[in-house]
């Protein structure tokens, strides 16, 4: 089995291990609005257990564990969107991406409110289970949705601005609380565009591949120390690149 089975096939299971706990798991704070949930870990340790067991060799970096960089590279968020599943809303999922010599390769979110796998491997093309995805071909701000995404490490207004730039250019934004489901929602022409000023690898490294083969753009996310520091991110189509690179302010060269 190569990888990108390996993968699909891991992130089924690791999504059906955390649905178990969906809404039922007790959780804590790491910070202000950062929740953490005894299942973030148990997923992350079974999705590191298999990937150990099958490729030794390559190197695994969670969210809840961290880890060191390696040319094979698993990036995993065992459960993003984790305020929504311990609230019980069901918006949350599995990310595993994989990045061979710093190049996202594999992309793979399960959303198990849903039993969805989307999943998408460079060159050929993105999916959700058998259906292929593409990117909305909306080319007009004043039709577009943006889902904005939120954290606690950048300042409110700084968040305020972004979201003010957004409605003032004419587009519509949402935040749901998961940035892989974010990214996926692009990927799928369901919205069209994800912007945020800060986000961590664990939480776009699969979504980017998805949004690139789905025919969409992203910024270099990775570039400079975005694989352990987190970068600020931009996914949309081809038609509003560069508009809303402009508006938000993160920059994407194609
Ligand atoms: C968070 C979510 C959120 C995004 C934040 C992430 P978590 O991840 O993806 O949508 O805006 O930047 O930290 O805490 O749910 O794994």
């Amino acid at each position: 089995m190569d990888r990108y089975e390996f993968a699909k096939t891991l992130g089924r299971k690791a999504g059906a291990l955390a649905h178990r706990g969906f809404g039922r798991t007790a959780a804590t704070l790491k910070g202000r609005h950062d929740v953490l949930t005894a299942m973030d870990a148990e997923v992350e340790r079974f999705i590191r257990r298999a990937i150990a067991e099958r490729f030794p060799d390559d190197a695994v970096i969670g969210e809840e564990e961290g880890g060191a960089t390696s040319d094979r590279l698993w990036i995993v968020d065992p459960i993003d969107g984790t305020a929504n599943y311990a609230r019980g809303i069901p918006h949350y999922c599995v990310s595993i991406g994989y990045l061979e010599r710093g190049v996202p390769t594999i992309g793979v979110i399960h959303d198990p409110c849903h039993d969805w796998l989307y999943a998408a491997e460079r060159g050929g093309g993105a999916w959700r289970d058998d259906e292929r995805l593409a990117v909305s071909p909306c080319d007009d701000l004043g039709a577009a949705t943006v889902e904005c995404g939120w954290s606690t490490r950048r300042p409110a207004q700084a968040y305020v601005d972004l979201v003010g730039r957004v409605l003032a250019a004419g587009g519509a934004i949402r935040r749901a609380g998961s940035g892989a489901l974010g990214l996926v929602d692009v990927a799928a022409g369901r919205v069209e565009g994800y912007a945020e000023l800060h986000i961590n690898a664990w939480d776009c490294a699969a979504g980017i591949v998805l949004v690139r083969e789905a025919g969409g753009f992203t910024n270099d996310f990775f570039a400079g120390d975005g694989l352990r520091a987190g970068n600020p991110l931009i996914a949309t189509n081809a038609a509003l690149c560069d508009k809303l690179a402009a508006v938000v302010g993160i920059p994407i060269r194609r």
